[in-house]
C-alpha cells in the first residue's frame, strides 16, 4: 500500500478530483458539513488555511482543515474527517499529529477548536492527544448544541 500526506493551500493547486471527493465526505459524514460554494472558495477568502489529505493509494479516508493566524501563532482546526469505512484505525489521530508538525513548521504556537458536547469519539481523539477544555458556549450549533472549546500548545 502506497500512503502520503499531501498539504494542499493557497500556492498549491487543489485538484478537482480531490476537490470532488473532499466535498462529498464533507456533505455524508460531517456533522455540521460546508455547502458547496464554501468548498469551492475555501482558499480565496482572507484566511490562510492548510488542508491535509492522508491519500492511500489513491483514495483519501481523510482529511483535516486549519484556519492559520501566523502573525499571532495560533490556529482553529475547522474540521478532521476520516471516511467512516476507515474508522478506529489511528488515521485521525495521525492526521493530527502529522498536521502539528506542518503547523510548527508555519511558525504556530498554540490551536483551538470547538467539538460538538455530544461528540464522544472527537472529544476522546482530542483529550488523548492532550487538548484541554477552556469553555463551553451553549446554543453553538443550528440544532441548539452545546460546543466544548479545547485547545493545544504545539
Ligand atoms: C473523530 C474522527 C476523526 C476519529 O477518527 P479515527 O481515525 O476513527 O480515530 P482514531 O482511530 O485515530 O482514534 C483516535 C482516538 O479517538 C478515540 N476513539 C476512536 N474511536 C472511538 C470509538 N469508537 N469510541 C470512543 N472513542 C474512540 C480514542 O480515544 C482513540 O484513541 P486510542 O485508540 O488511542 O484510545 C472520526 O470519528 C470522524 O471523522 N468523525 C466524524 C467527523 C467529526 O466528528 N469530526 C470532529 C469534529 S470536531
Amino acid at each position: 500500500m502506497s500512503q502520503k500526506y499531501i498539504v494542499i493551500d493557497k500556492t498549491s493547486a487543489l485538484e478537482a478530483d480531490v476537490l470532488f471527493v473532499l466535498k462529498d465526505l464533507d456533505l455524508k459524514h460531517f456533522p455540521t458539513p460546508w455547502d458547496s460554494a464554501s468548498w469551492d472558495q475555501v482558499f480565496s477568502e482572507g484566511a490562510e488555511r492548510f488542508i491535509l489529505v492522508d491519500q492511500r493509494d489513491g483514495l483519501i479516508p481523510g482529511f483535516v482543515l486549519f484556519d492559520l493566524n501566523v502573525v499571532d501563532s495560533f490556529a482553529h482546526l475547522l474540521k478532521i474527517l476520516v471516511n467512516p469505512d476507515n474508522r478506529g484505525f489511528k488515521i485521525g489521530k495521525n492526521l493530527l499529529n502529522e498536521a502539528i508538525r506542518v503547523l510548527k513548521e508555519r511558525g504556530i504556537r498554540t490551536f483551538f477548536l470547538e467539538v460538538e458536547e455530544e461528540n464522544i469519539v472527537a472529544r476522546n481523539l482530542y483529550e488523548s492527544m492532550g487538548l484541554k477544555v477552556i469553555h463551553k458556549k451553549k446554543h453553538f450549533y443550528s440544532n441548539g448544541g452545546t460546543a466544548i472549546i479545547m485547545t493545544l500548545e504545539v
